[in-house]
């Protein structure tokens, strides 16, 4: 029989006892669980509410059942509804009454609450880490590929030449922009639930700011019913997961068109590529496309929160059960695409010739062009269709710009000197946009000077949240 079954005649039906259960997902968090209620019965006995004696006994017995679950010995019961169901009633099996004690003053509804914010702390604390090696092998490959050249675009047509750093770099400010977003979802995930019993808070003077320095939150939820209902910080977090798989998906989209014969601008490793079971010849970016596609799934995640938690009235309804499994597979998703991408950027062959060969055709010294004319007094508009007459010109006699004699350049207009041949090198071009953000060599240097300092800061964040998590683990 359940924990719960005093006004019940019948236990539940065994179809329906499996589909209301949610014990498979709360495996995850048995760490967290067992945590909260340490810290309830440590708070429980301060406040006098429960003998030390027995607070001992409820805390030996809990850490014995994480040390079994930790070992995979622990009978899990099919029977059990919940974690928490788990946990209690094992722990009354083991100790008796001092374990039937535990839940004074406490319900499921704060309880899980507490376990999914603490679960979720933890999950973001692993992506601040991965985010910041991830952004730490950008700048590396931002460093080590310095000076190669290649054809920036817009509409995926040749547009002006760019340095691979800079455009890489581009990355690494999104990846930048996600440590925001995925800490952001730390705060608010910081506070604790605990003591706010089933809905309306509780008769037993609990300590609601005890249990939080306990658990290592930031504050207590100054709302009990608001603490057993608000799921807000996972959605903080599958968004934040959301828009930085978003961000991986589109360099993987780079990734397997730079990779593509017609480009040739990277090669994978091995490692990070698959072959044909029927083309021998076939190196497919298959991790690539993969975290592309699980895209979908996180932001799917994402949406079915949403809509999990529209128009659910105040405070605990058991639909809230749906909200564990979506964010855990959002940061497990998120942690193992950073890694993957880690491992390809740091593996992959660059090719710069390659690069370079195409970042001189599709007439991408076009604007340069119009800018000398400008500068010499031409106005810009009138420069621009002066250039884009050449350019016609150009493809009509299948030629480059570069191809053109002075004097046909003269033909377009006699401001051309025999310097215009200085401004079609593409990396002349590249290198002359040193404008602050520009992909000049200066502008780009200073840009990896912002970017490091930006890593530090952010590992001083992290470091800030690991320091407190080992503090409040040595303290318990
Ligand atoms: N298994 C439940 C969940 O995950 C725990 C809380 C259940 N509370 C209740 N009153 N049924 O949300």
């Amino acid at each position: 029989m359940a924990l719960w079954s005093g006004r019940f005649e019948q236990s539940v039906d065994r179809f329906t006892q499996r589909f209301g259960a949610s014990l498979e997902v709360d495996k995850k968090m048995y760490s967290q669980d067992i945590a909260g209620s340490i810290a309830h019965a440590k708070m429980l006995a301060r406040q006098g509410v429960l003998s030390e004696s027995d607070v001992e006994r409820i805390e030996v017995g809990l850490l014995e059942i994480k040390h079994e679950i930790d070992l995979g010995r622990f009978k899990w019961d099919v029977n059990d509804e919940d974690i928490h169901m788990a946990v209690e009633g094992s722990l009354i099996d083991d100790i008796g009454a001092a374990g039937a004690r535990l839940h004074t003053g406490r319900s499921r509804n704060d309880q899980v609450a507490t376990d999914i914010r603490l679960l979720a702390k933890d999950l973001i604390t692993s992506l601040l880490t991965e985010n910041y090696s991830l952004r730490k092998v950008v700048l590396r490959a931002a460093r080590k590929n310095f000076g190669t050249v290649m054809p920036g675009y817009t509409h995926m047509q040749h547009a002006q030449p760019v340095l691979f750093s800079h455009h890489l770099l581009a990355y690494f400010w999104m990846f930048t922009r996600d440590f925001k977003r995925l800490h952001d979802a730390f705060v608010a995930a910081d506070a604790n639930p605990l003591g706010s019993a089933a809905l309306a808070g509780t008769t037993y003077p609990l300590d609601r700011h005890y249990t939080s320095e306990l658990l290592g939150f930031d504050h207590p939820i100054p709302n009990s019913m608001d603490a057993v209902s608000d799921r807000d910080y996972l959605l903080d977090l599958e968004y934040a997961c959301s828009v930085s798989m978003m961000h991986l998906s589109r360099l993987c989209e780079e990734i397997i068109t730079w990779s593509t014969t017609e480009f040739g601008f990277i090669t994978l490793s091995d490692s990070y590529s698959t072959g044909s079971s029927i083309m021998p010849q076939k190196k497919n970016p298959d991790f690539a496309e993969l975290t592309r596609g699980k895209t979908g799934r996180v932001v799917g995640d994402l949406v079915s929160l949403l809509v999990t938690m529209k128009g659910l009235p105040l405070a605990y309804n058991k639909d809230l059960q749906e909200c564990k499994e979506g964010a855990i597979d959002a940061a497990d998703t998120l942690r193992d695409c950073m890694i993957l991408m880690e491992g390809m950027i740091d593996t992959w062959e660059v090719h710069p010739r390659r690069m370079l060969e195409e970042a001189s055709l599709g007439f991408t010294a076009a604007t340069d062009v119009a800018d000398y004319l400008a500068k010499r007094g031409i106005p810009f508009r009138k420069a621009h269709e002066i250039v884009g007459e050449l350019v016609l010109y150009c493809e009509k006699h299948k030629v480059g710009l570069e191809d053109l004699t002075l004097e046909e350049f003269q033909q377009a207009s006699p401001l051309f000197g025999k310097d215009i041949v200085g401004e079609l090198d593409p990396e002349g071009i590249a290198r002359a946009r040193e404008t602050y953000g520009g992909t000049g060599h200066d502008a780009v240097r200073e840009q990896i000077r912002e970017a490091s300092k930006s890593l530090k800061r952010d590992r001083r964040q992290t470091k800030a949240i690991l320091d407190k998590r080992e503090a409040v683990r040595r303290q318990a």
